[in-house]
């Protein structure tokens, strides 16, 4: 164990000295100097105006004084170079030091030109198309005069009934964190003086994802080995990728809200990670501390400040007490000097002292918001996320000249293509289904009928309909609704369905205890297939949902999330085949709602089930496989990929070497395609119980008709690390397995032993 102990300190003093490293910025610091308590105390605050883009319940009053008294750092939900120059002009002309103020906003998939929701890029697995999309969001937000991106959001979700599922890449660290980097780097660029790149903030630390019963901000509890393997990494990967700002969650970790917990602001993030840039709360959750049941405003406040938090998103706690908590000795000006110095450093690195004006250019929207070019990257985002999830018949992709009947509430619809959080795009841009089926084959005969509402239930829809009209309740009976698809369905060739969920029944404060298809479109579902007509399901979600009754009906079903302002495009696209989707889940897709959480990591138990038929005193259920309906890293392709049988560079790995593992594949089938190619790894023996297998890899390869290549992954010394019940990050000697092919399911093997 001396071995590791040794390479454990040496981890951890890399982590302090890039904390020493960092050097004071001689501006900032003699500006400090110039700066009484009050003024530092003002730019710890964060506020939000209203009358734009609402993310949250509050909104700050009485803003343009605030700001002209110095009582404000930064605002978000304001857009735009007139209102924004507004802004910084009361800053710069009617505040004694003229420090500019910073401006951030949720640009979580694109900006106006809306991407897939992220849950759906994450399908993608593809990292270069990741980040040119968050290039592209920093461009447009930019020119708006946005300089500080609340994204990249990176909690893991394994708990589909919690609706921000849909905002981050799903389960897996692995992948988590190879976006988290992706997404960091499209965002703030090479160059943070550049006027297209802005800052970026990992969200929400820490595990966010876990809230119990999947019931947003809802209580977190998680041993420190789970959390240090399997829900930090990404946040971390971020921070290694340089990200300039962390915003904490609502949720508590180890009992105390993240927003007031030095364990993890400080002796984690700042000591051992040596993040040096600032934190945020999140909104108003520094004043939730309240709630959560740890003091008044005076004393939550100076909890989050002792902490390490440095910003308080429109709670205005540390505006209206942090003086009183200094007088009385419960903070120290030291403190208070050391945020106000990372908020300072912050809008340094902009180059907004060199210019406060960096941002604000009147001529740059036209220019650079919702381009032809942006739009032609949205619809490419868009194809690569979708996933196919069957082929029945191989019914896709359609003929051009087909005869269809498009039905469903999602089949002509602009209010619900954006997906959730997508605050800043217009959902009247958005392309409908229908108008992207006749754009790309003019030559189909294409009817449409609504056939189904999203949801019958009124008082669901008054829920979901919070920022416009996402469930929309016909005036026509469900009955009429239902004949008129069942007329056209009659009369054509084929059927495609959109159906699934409002957007807004996925995302904050939306989770669900159910998560099928509402019943209003499972019907029109069931009756469609019983006119034995083909049927395509085009189905929209924010999450995974529950489809064993549809993945067992004769139909096909394309997963297309919330694609964005080119959906109805990318979804004509693949379904006329110009397209072959390659998309793969990135979490796994229960049977039921009782077997969540449910992921590929999962453990082995000292019962495992070692069969489908149930088995009493194992681990198993009653009424339910262990199983999900669809696994990690599932999807299909137009085409076949064949896998040969895998090839490993050594048997025997000594510490600190890599191996590479081999596989040849090739396209057997009838169309050129994509295939993601995953590695997985089971670590056999160790001293904290293993996951059956982790992602520890994968690769995306294009392959004509017919064409063989040959496909390496190199596992990499920390690849085969883990951090143990000391949280020492090691490798341990002993049997590895790996897995590698198509999805989490691979049962292609290779070993390897670690001596
Ligand atoms: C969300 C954050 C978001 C913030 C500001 C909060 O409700 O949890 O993700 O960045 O609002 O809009």
């Amino acid at each position: 164990m001396r071995k590791f102990n040794l390479f454990v300190t040496v981890l951890f003093f890399t982590g302090l000295s890039s904390l020493q490293a960092q050097e004071k910025i001689p501006f900032v610091e003699d500006l400090l100097q110039k700066m009484t308590v009050e003024e530092k105390i003002g730019q710890l605050n964060l506020l939000t105006p209203g009358g734009g883009v609402a993310t949250g319940a509050v909104v700050s009053e009485n803003v343009e004084t605030k700001i002209k008294a110095g009582q404000v750092g930064g605002l978000f939900g304001v857009a735009g170079p007139e209102k924004i120059k507004m802004a910084q002009d009361f800053a710069i002309n009617d505040t004694r030091l003229k420090i500019p103020l910073v401006f951030g906003s949720d640009v979580i998939h694109g900006y106006k030109t809306t991407f897939p929701i992220p849950l759906g890029l994450a399908a993608s697995w593809d990292m270069a198309l990741i980040e040119k999309t968050a290039r592209i969001a920093a461009t447009e937000a930019t020119a708006d005069g946005i300089n500080w991106n609340f994204s990249p959001m990176v909690d893991i979700a394994r708990d589909p009934r919690w609706g921000r599922i849909a905002e981050g890449a799903g389960e897996d660290p692995y992948l988590g964190s190879a976006i988290a980097k992706a997404m960091v780097k499209g965002y703030q660029g090479n160059n943070l003086t550049d006027a297209t790149t802005m800052l970026a903030t990992v969200k929400h630390l820490a595990l966010y994802g876990a809230s119990e019963g999947g019931r947003d901000y809802n209580s977190v509890d998680m041993s420190r080995v789970k959390m240090f393997n399997e829900y930090l990494p990404p946040y971390k990967a971020a921070i290694d990728a340089g990200v300039s700002s962390v915003m904490t969650s609502f949720n508590d970790v180890d009992g105390i809200p993240a927003s007031g917990n030095k364990w993890l602001l400080t002796d984690l993030l700042r000591e051992q990670w040596g993040f040096n840039g600032f934190v945020v709360s999140d909104y108003t959750s520094v004043n939730e501390m309240i709630a959560h049941g740890l003091g008044d405003l005076q004393a939550v406040s100076a909890l989050a400040l002792n902490a390490g938090l440095d910003m308080d998103m429109v709670g205005e706690g540390f505006l209206t007490t942090l003086k009183k908590s200094l007088e009385e000795g419960k903070v120290s000006e030291e403190q208070i000097t050391q945020a106000c110095r990372r908020i300072l450093e912050a809008k340094h690195k902009l180059g907004l002292f060199e210019d406060p004006y960096r941002y604000i250019d009147a001529k740059r929207p036209a220019k650079d918001i919702l381009s032809d070019e942006n739009r032609k990257v949205a619809r490419e985002a868009a194809t690569r996320s979708f996933v196919l999830i069957k082929n029945h018949k191989n019914v896709l992709p359609l003929k051009r000249n087909a005869k269809i009947a498009l039905v469903g509430p999602l089949a002509n619809n602009k209010n619900n293509m954006l997906g959730t959080w997508a605050p800043t795009g217009d959902p009247q841009l958005s392309v409908p289904i229908l108008e992207g089926l006749q754009k790309v084959a003019p030559a189909a005969r294409i009817t449409y009928a609504k056939g189904a509402n999203i949801s019958d239930d009124p008082e669901l829809a008054k829920k979901v309909n919070v920022f416009g009209p996402r469930i929309d309740i016909d005036e026509r009976s469900p009955e009429k609704l239902l004949q008129e698809a069942l007329d056209l369905a009659n009369k054509s060739e084929v059927v495609v369905a959109v159906v699934g969920e409002a957007t807004e029944m996925s995302g904050e404060a939306a989770s669900r205890t159910e998560l099928s298809i509402p019943e209003s479109q499972k019907k029109m579902i069931r009756a469609l297939v019983a006119t034995g007509k083909p049927v395509v399901l085009v189905l929209m979600s924010g999450r995974p949902l529950t489809i064993a009754e549809e993945l067992a009906l004769p139909v096909s079903i394309l997963q297309v999330w919330h694609p964005g302002v080119e959906a109805g495009n990318a979804v004509a696209d693949v379904v006329f085949g110009d397209y072959n989707p390659a998309g793969k889940l990135t979490a796994s897709w229960p049977v039921s709602v009782g077997q969540i959480p449910i992921y590929h990591s999962m453990k082995n138990t000292g019962r495992p089930a070692t069969s489908e038929a149930f088995q009493k005193f194992q681990s198993n259920y009653l009424d339910a496989p262990n199983a999900p309906l669809l696994p990690f890293g599932y999807g299909l392709s137009y085409t076949k990929f064949e896998y040969s049988e895998p090839s490993i560079s050594k048997k025997e790995v000594a510490q600190g070497e890599s191996v590479d593992i081999t596989v040849t594949i090739k396209n057997t089938g009838n169309y050129d395609g994509e295939e993601v190619v995953q590695l997985y790894l089971r670590d056999v023996v160790r001293s904290i119980t293993p996951p059956m297998r982790e992602l520890k890899g994968f690769k995306k390869v294009f392959l004509k008709k017919g064409e063989t290549k040959s496909v390496s992954i190199t596992l990499s010394p920390d690849d085969l690390k883990f951090y143990n019940s000391q949280l020492e990050f090691v490798s341990e000697p002993g049997a590895f397995e790996v897995y590698i092919g198509t999805d989490s399911n691979a049962t292609q093997k290779v070993t390897f032993s670690l001596p």
